[in-house]
């Protein structure tokens, strides 16, 4: 979506994966779904250089509602967890240079059955506004999937699905206006890429759709975000759409979902094991082809929260995922108890180097170029960009468990670097410097099971670039 957020994936902290729907602050009142969770952990992101990392994003997910409405109709916040309300909540977050996300969802209740948003599109999108929110995560139950982008799009995505060139002549936007709906999402109607009027069509060629309501013109996510975008306050858009359709075997629109929301869920939900951690990492590689290509400034994949420094990873398989969702350009939403987390997980989530590649302005997601027994190799194109020849992150990935680590041989040539003067190489975790690699030298690291080696290899321009990294030995 281009509306000027998360230029680069968001950062921050979301409460769901550790601390779930625990609304018991009477026997547990250091881990229920409270303000004051909320501000302990925004003190911390502060204080311990979480922020200054750009962990920014402090976000409340499902839980926080109460279970009606008020009498005009508005969302309200559980008034015994979250006595200072909403609106204070987010000034608390303000006031310390980070922002506020919040959840809701494209149904008639959340996941965990408090009110959704339908019925009350509008309302929601400006009382957000107003109480400050910058993040609305839109999660997707208690709602059809194919409710989640009806109307001219979904009819076109049809169209296209047929494999037979049609023009698609849509009277989409004038009902709109009839009702004051300007542009509503003229956007999605572009990136259809099907023109609006052509008069070389051949009869059977051609399709008018004419009359919808006008609200189904664009239902589902991209209405919510129309009402979003309408409120004037910039705030990000994290869907859910994808996920819900490709659980029920629909093929989500994915031009339509990359100009409507900011960042999207396209699998499960991330649980607190590192067999769970594969399964996303295996998703991404799996379906490479049609998932990197969408993402970009500020439009991402979404794999789910980082569950680093909880119950279920250990310190290598904690260094993988940070790893990875490097590689995946992913958001970078901790969900863990900061105010226990133990010094060795904290270093990895407060790693420069990996970050630096995460948050890399080029925004381009990396693939899975190898994979053979259990080794994995993963390339992200990065900065800086040397007479059209990309820097790259390299992520080596042991996947098996035998007990010793796997040493792994290649050139840069055969990962697809092939700059002429070389490429200066530092393993981003033990900090150690390889020198310039030229693409033909053999390079070698040992990889841990379940571990990763993760390396940036920069291209050297010219003898000053040269200078700063050493020579490999021989
Ligand atoms: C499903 C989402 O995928 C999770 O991230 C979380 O938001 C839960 N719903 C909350 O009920």
């Amino acid at each position: 979506l281009d509306n000027g957020m998360a230029r680069t994936p968001p950062m921050g902290w979301l409460s769901w994966q550790r601390f779930r729907c625990n609304t018991d602050c009477v026997n547990d009142p250091h881990h229920c779904i409270s303000e004051s969770l909320f501000m302990q952990m925004a003190d911390i992101i502060v204080n311990e250089g979480y922020r200054d990392l750009g962990y920014q994003l402090v976000s409340v997910d499902d839980c926080w509602l109460s279970r009606e409405r008020d009498a005009r109709g508005r969302l309200q916040a559980d008034p015994h967890r979250f006595p200072s309300g909403i609106p204070a909540l987010s000034d608390y977050m303000h006031k310390r240079g980070l922002s506020f996300g919040i959840y809701e969802d494209y149904g008639n209740y959340t996941c965990a059955g408090y009110p959704g948003i339908l019925g009350h599109l509008e309302i929601d999108a400006f009382t957000f506004a107003e109480w400050g929110v910058d993040y609305v995560k839109l999660d997707g139950c208690y709602s059809h999937p194919t409710d989640m982008d009806r109307g001219y799009p979904l009819f076109g995505y049809y169209l296209n699905q047929t494999l037979r060139p049609m023009v698609y002549s849509c009277s989409w936007p004038v009902y709109q206006t009839y009702s004051g709906l300007t542009d509503c999402n003229t956007d999605t109607l572009e990136s259809m890429n099907i023109a609006k009027r052509s008069t070389a069509a051949l009869p059977n060629q051609y399709i008018t759709v004419e009359y919808l309501t006008p609200w189904l013109c664009c239902a589902g996510y991209p209405e919510f975000g129309y009402f979003l975008n309408k409120t004037g306050r910039p705030m990000v858009y994290s869907c859910s759409w994808p996920f819900y359709q490709i659980l029920t075997r629909m093929q989500p629109n994915y031009t339509s979902i990359i100009n409507t929301c900011n960042l999207w869920r396209n699998f499960d939900d991330i649980q607190d094991s590192w067999e769970s951690v594969q399964r996303i990492i295996d998703y991404y590689g799996d379906n490479q082809q049609v998932i990197v290509p969408n993402a970009g400034p500020g439009h991402w994949n979404d794999p789910d929260m980082l569950i680093i420094g909880n119950f279920g990873l250990s310190y290598e398989q904690s260094k993988s995922q940070m790893a990875m969702w490097a590689i995946f350009a992913a958001p970078l939403l901790m969900s863990v108890d900061l105010r226990t987390i133990r010094p060795e997980f904290k270093a990895i989530l407060q790693n420069k180097g990996v970050i630096g590649v995460n948050q890399d302005p080029l925004g381009i997601q990396g693939k899975r170029i190898y994979k053979d027994k259990g080794i994995e190799i993963w390339a992200r194109p990065i900065t800086p960009v040397f007479q059209g020849h990309y820097s790259y992150a390299i992520a080596f990935l042991n996947r098996r468990t035998d007990g010793t680590p796997s040493e792994v041989s290649v050139t840069l040539r055969e990962l697809g670097l092939a700059y002429p003067n070389g490429y200066g190489i530092t393993d981003l975790f033990d900090g150690v410097h390889y020198g310039t690699v030229l693409p033909d030298k053999r390079f070698k690291v040992d990889v841990n099971p379940s571990g990763v080696v993760l390396v940036r290899c920069e291209v050297i321009k010219g003898s000053a670039g040269a200078a700063r990294f050493r020579e490999q030995p021989q």
